[in-house]
């Protein structure tokens, strides 16, 4: 899609389509208001006739109104003014997005930045309909043999903007949710493809084609060979159930200073998770082909750094391994040494994620980070505890808590804090090795995340499960791309 930010009055626009808000009962948005003036009360006429109330979710297109310029105008439902809210926002795009895709303009000039948000400027609601619009468009349809076209697919937008003064912010802004809605498209994208096209070696050649595109971008990858010679143990051990060659799989972006360390981004990428011998019940099994979502937002992350040029040393590292059950598959009670020297009692053999990313974060030493985020479909708790609306989060450190939090609220992303106290880490005591694999059923997000923080003392660290938020399951089921949008505001926050 084409963006482009402009300022002017809706009447005047030569557009196929001008998109305005109306307010629940059936009240005009300004730039409504402005077109119902230029049009002798044409808007308020049809609304007093009741063709539509404003509630969120509604649209009406109307073709050539009288004292205007564009050939249509589409009214968009935006529910009570006073119940507006963030969300809301998002909700009003998206209906107006599908009815315009589903219509005849292939452009349109989008006057929903004059609705109040509490706290936003333009540059956010530009923002915002940036990234719903390539939200709402996106089909996976790379698998079948007839993709469904649209007649007259939209092509261009415009967004205008209240007051000129904003005008260079707003595009801006624009670019960057350009950058950012693509690499929420690359992790789509890979997390979509099942598991016989997307193994391992198909996310490290993936990894290196992105390298090929950006100049200060750089892939390495590390074969079986190399974690046996660090000592990668608790990597291989998974690995061994599966004919899939493990790799470990390291994205360099170099925006900032040479010697700046690294934000380092480690991402579980477990193509598919059958459970290995402690295997899972067969019911919607075919969902695990999503259990590599964590390295996906980290090479979507990455691609949208580099095309964004962000002036930041960003550092991806990405374990990737199947989880299947083979004769020489790891066995509940098997005792694996990883990286770090801490032996791991296995006593499930589905606690898998954290077992691939607990010598990745040894790994992660070498970089001398500034901080290592790790992003992992890691738990079925997590959706348990938070649904699909927020991830979990959980760190070592309070001020990068915050500055997640935070970055995960300005843009749409949510995660919310669970408590990483000692109190929980007993559960992971085991008889026969420094810890088991699991902790039992309760808390079990946090047993998990305990499990990670004995592998991450030395940096200042933060998890992320993305279980319940990184697909949909249902009629809707895909990828989400999450969390990549709070990965690049936390990024850019940090410039
Ligand atoms: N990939 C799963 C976690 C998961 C489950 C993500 C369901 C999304 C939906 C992970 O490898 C796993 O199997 N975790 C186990 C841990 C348990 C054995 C302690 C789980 O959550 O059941
Ligand atoms: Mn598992
Ligand atoms: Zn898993």
């Amino acid at each position: 899609m084409e963006f482009s930010v402009k300022s002017g009055n809706p009447e005047k626009q030569r557009s196929a389509c001008v998109v305005v808000g109306i307010f629940e009962p059936r009240r005009l948005s300004p730039s409504a208001e402005q077109l119902d003036k230029a049009s002798d009360g044409y808007i308020s006429n049809l609304i007093r006739r009741g063709d539509i109330e404003g509630k969120l979710g509604q649209s009406l297109l109307l073709h050539n109104v009288p004292g205007t310029l564009c050939d249509r105008i589409l009214l968009t439902g935006c529910g009570r003014e006073r119940e507006l809210n963030p969300d809301k926002y998002g909700k009003i795009i998206a209906t107006a997005t599908r009815a315009l895709n589903e219509g005849g303009a292939m452009e349109a000039v989008f006057y929903l930045a004059d609705i109040n948000i509490k706290g936003q400027d333009s540059a956010w609601k530009a923002s915002q309909l940036v990234l719903t619009v390539e939200d709402v468009l996106y089909r996976f349809d790379q698998l079948k043999s007839e993709k469904d076209a649209f007649r007259r697919p939209l092509r261009k937008i415009v967004i205008s903007i209240p007051s000129r003064r904003e005008l260079a912010e707003c595009e801006e802004a624009v670019l960057a949710a350009q950058a950012i809605a693509n690499g929420v498209i690359t992790a789509k994208d890979l997390g979509n493809l099942p598991g016989n096209i997307c193994t391992p070696s198909y996310l490290a050649d993936q990894a290196r084609k992105l390298a090929k595109e950006h100049t200060n971008l750089t892939t390495a990858i590390l074969e079986e060979s190399d974690m046996e010679e660090l000592g990668m143990g608790a990597l291989l051990s998974v690995s061994r159930g599966s004919r899939q060659p493990a790799k470990l799989i390291i994205m360099e972006y170099r925006g900032g200073l040479g010697d700046e360390s690294p934000a380092v981004l480690v991402g579980k990428g477990l193509t598919f998770d059958a459970g290995g011998i402690s295997i899972k019940p067969s019911e919607a099994m075919d969902e695990m082909k999503y259990d590599m979502c964590g390295g996906a937002s980290v090479i979507g992350t990455l691609q949208a750094c580099a095309e964004l040029q962000l002036p930041l040393n960003v550092t991806g590292v990405i374990p990737s391994s199947e989880n299947l059950p083979d004769g020489d598959a790891n066995k509940p009670g098997d005792i694996v040494t990883s990286m770090s020297g801490q032996t791991i009692e296995i006593l499930n053999t589905d606690a898998e994620g954290r077992l691939i990313l607990c010598d990745a974060l040894s790994y992660c030493e070498r970089f001398d980070p500034a901080v290592v985020i790790d992003i992992a479909t890691l738990t079925g708790a997590c959706i348990v505890a938070l649904g699909h609306q927020a991830q979990a989060l959980l760190s070592n450190h309070n001020p990068l808590t915050h500055e997640l939090l935070n970055a995960g609220k300005q843009i749409g992303d949510r995660a919310w804090e669970l408590p990483l106290w000692d109190e929980y880490q007993t559960q992971l005591d085991s008889n026969f090795a420094d810890m088991a694999n699991i902790g039992g059923r309760a808390a079990g997000s946090i047993t998990a995340a305990c499990f990670l923080s004995r592998f991450t003392r030395k940096y200042k660290w933060a998890h992320l499960d993305i279980a319940g938020t990184a697909w949909k399951s249902g009629k809707k089921k895909g990828a989400t791309g999450r969390p990549v949008p709070m990965l690049m505001q936390f990024l850019i926050n940090r410039v």
